[in-house]
């Protein structure tokens, strides 16, 4: 296989975390494509395909947790080709260069909007989960997070261990408030950002989207790696038009060499 090519962004890239003080990563669906996960948007996006889900999600659990499980554990068992996608997709060049960028020091943190759990696995510890892990369980009153094999679910809805509260699982829904913890993280991260890399998301979702542009105008530097244009395209100091999994690699490559 030919080496990828060092274009004049990915150097510059590579200039500016190699330099910066305090990097972080905004990440959406489009890393996780090259693990075989299909995107929401854009081409071969599963809302493209099939349309965008109702979203009424967190209105129905609210209305009725016993029943919004049983339909969850019904769901697993019919098996989408999404969930399907997700169980058997493990994390690729992207995945582990980021990770390696963290332990050479370079990232310090990554807010992912992906449930997919395949920074963790790759390797990566500074991780904020802005949507949820599908593997964790969330309590709603206190926080806790647990794994969902850890759940019993035999009675619905299962009951947090420590405090007693509703358990749902840790993806957040359509109408969900993002939870409290995350987005404490998120705000201190966008803050001291000096590089902001926003890697494989359309940036239409908010409040992830924010964080990206409250650090651009603290005057941190906007590193876009994304094949397609987005609505922070025209803010970002370095546009990357390539796949995550290449572009990171080389950024990788160019600070270890
Ligand atoms: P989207 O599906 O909206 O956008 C995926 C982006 O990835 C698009 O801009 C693509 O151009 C880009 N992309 C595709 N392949 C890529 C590659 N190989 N390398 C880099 N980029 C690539 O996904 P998100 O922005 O993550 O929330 O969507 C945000 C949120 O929308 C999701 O977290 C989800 C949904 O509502 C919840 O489920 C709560
Ligand atoms: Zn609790």
């Amino acid at each position: 296989m030919d080496s990828p090519e060092i274009t004049p962004e990915i150097r510059a890239a590579a200039e500016a975390i190699g330099s910066c003080k305090h990097a972080v990563a905004l990440v959406g669906a489009g890393l996780s494509a090259e693990s075989g996960i299909p995107t929401y948007r854009g081409a071969g996006g599963i809302w493209t395909k099939f349309g965008e889900p109702t979203i009424d999600g967190w209105d129905l659990f609210r209305r009725d947790p016993e029943q919004w499980w049983r339909d969850v554990l019904d769901r697993k068992s019919r098996r989408s080709e999404f969930s399907t996608a997700i169980e058997s997709a493990a994390p690729h060049a992207g995945h582990l260069a980021l990770a390696e960028l963290e332990r050479m020091g370079r990232l310090k943190h990554i807010i992912t909007q992906n449930i997919d759990n395949l920074h963790q696995r790759a390797g990566s510890l500074a991780v904020t989960e802005i949507h949820g892990n599908r593997t964790k369980g969330r309590c709603l009153s206190c926080g806790l997070r647990v794994p969902l094999e850890e759940i019993s679910l035999d009675r619905l809805p299962p009951l947090c261990g420590k405090c007693g509260g509703i358990m749902k699982n840790d993806t957040v829904m359509f109408g969900e408030p993002i939870p409290f913890d995350a987005l404490r993280h998120c705000h201190a991260e966008a803050e001291v950002a000096d590089v902001f890399l926003v890697i494989g998301t359309s940036a239409v979702v908010y409040p992830a989207a924010d964080f990206p542009v409250i650090a651009a105008r603290r005057g941190a530097t906007l590193i876009e790696i994304n094949p397609e244009r987005t609505p922070l395209t025209g803010m970002a100091n370095i546009v990357i038009r390539g796949p995550a999994g290449e572009s990171l690699q080389c950024i990788v490559d160019l600070l270890s060499g």
